[in-house]
């Protein structure tokens, strides 16, 4: 197979569909997390614009720990509750944040990064760890990107 996917779409729609559909055949038949988990943050960073880190926080024993991701050095553990990761981990719902310096607890890892949105990644109903994407634009994440982000997390939620 090829690992050079050249995902350009005009618009968002077909963008995550096609970004999508990438994940499927990188990750499907290989059972390894944590190469699903460091191919999937390198697809997810080279393919959407505007990010400055994207990556995972496992679930270890009800804290988070970085896992696999592209960009900057990040903190390594962060508590559930902790942050917009934590409040992800501890309420299980998508955080979606137009301006992460107005989030309360917001931890800055890149300095650089002004927005965020985290998906929680569930299977059998057990958290296994979250999916974060930052991007320097204030605002970057739509509702669209919200339901292309939460489509990939259910590939992966589906592998890891
Ligand atoms: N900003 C995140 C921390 C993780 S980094 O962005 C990579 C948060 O508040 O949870």
């Amino acid at each position: 197979m090829t690992y050079d996917f050249k995902i350009a779409a005009a618009d968002k729609a077909t963008l995550y569909r096609d970004l999508a559909s990438a994940l499927e055949s990188l990750i499907s038949g290989e059972p390894d997390p944590i190469a699903n988990m460091a191919n999937a943050s390198a697809l997810i960073f080279e393919t959407l614009p505007d990010v400055n880190w994207v990556g995972f926080y496992r679930n270890v024993g009800g804290e988070l720990i970085v896992g696999p991701f592209q960009g900057r050095p990040a903190c390594i553990r962060i508590p559930f509750g902790s942050g917009v990761c934590g409040a992800a981990a501890a309420t299980r719902q998508v955080q979606r944040i137009e301006d992460v310096h107005a989030f309360p607890g917001h931890i800055a890892c890149d300095s650089a990064s002004n927005s965020e949105i985290v998906v929680p990644l569930i299977r059998d109903g057990d958290l296994i760890g979250v999916l974060d994407i930052d991007s320097p634009k204030t605002g970057r994440f739509s509702e669209e990107d919200e339901s292309g982000v939460v489509k990939l997390g259910e590939i992966l939620s589906r592998i890891l």
